[in-house]
């Protein structure tokens, strides 16, 4: 493995609270470079398909949101001693012009391994993703989810408003 870069860099994003609530081999950190290996995919794969993808269609999408790291935040929890990824959540920061040029933190693409879950690993994902959403200076915190999850957003701090709708297109 060549040595990690990372989606962003800024360690100030990241919530030493969390980290210091994890168990002891569980580093909270941003993305990196070789977490394709280390079976980043396989713990999305846990919320939906995730595709056919090669190293190299994974990478380029990893370098794209790494050249716009002040609006994608996608962290990873990673078990140190067996080198694996075990938890990963996304947050987009979208730019608005109301509320005074205002930001909206969407958490997106949220996943435990199915081994792993049940430890709060995914509470710890949603709290690092809300400690960056108020650095970035979001006025508020959105995401769309299943209803069986709704229990657990709500432990997360979060309540039900308003509606979700979709359009699938004929791209894919
Ligand atoms: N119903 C009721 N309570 C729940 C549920 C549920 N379905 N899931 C978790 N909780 C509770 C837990 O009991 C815990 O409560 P406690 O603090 O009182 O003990 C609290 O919520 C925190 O639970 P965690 O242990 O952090 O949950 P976990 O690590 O298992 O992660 C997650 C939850 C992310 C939903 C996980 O089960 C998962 O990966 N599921 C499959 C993928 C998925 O559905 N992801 C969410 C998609 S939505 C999105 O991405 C915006």
């Amino acid at each position: 493995m060549t040595i990690d870069t990372y989606q962003f860099d800024d360690l100030k994003l990241l919530s030493p609270e969390v980290q210091k609530l994890l168990p002891d081999q569980y580093q909270l950190r941003s993305l990196g470079s070789n977490d394709f290996a280390r079976g980043h995919l396989d713990v999305l794969s846990v919320l939906t398909q995730t595709g056919t993808h090669t190293y190299h269609d994974w990478l380029d999408q990893f370098q794209y949101m790494q050249s716009h790291a002040d609006t994608y935040f996608s962290i990873v929890i990673e078990d140190q001693a067996l080198d694996r990824v075990v938890a990963v959540g996304t947050l987009f920061v979208e730019r608005k012009f109301v509320h005074d040029n205002g930001r909206v933190g969407h958490i997106e693409d949220i996943a435990v391994a199915n081994d792993q879950q049940g430890q709060r690993l995914g509470l710890r994902v949603i709290q690092a993703l809300q400690y960056i959403g108020r650095q970035q200076g979001c006025y508020k915190i959105i995401l769309d989810c299943a209803t069986k999850n709704i229990p657990f957003y709500e432990k997360c701090g979060f309540q039900q408003k308003e509606s979700q709708m979709v359009m699938y297109t004929s791209s894919k």
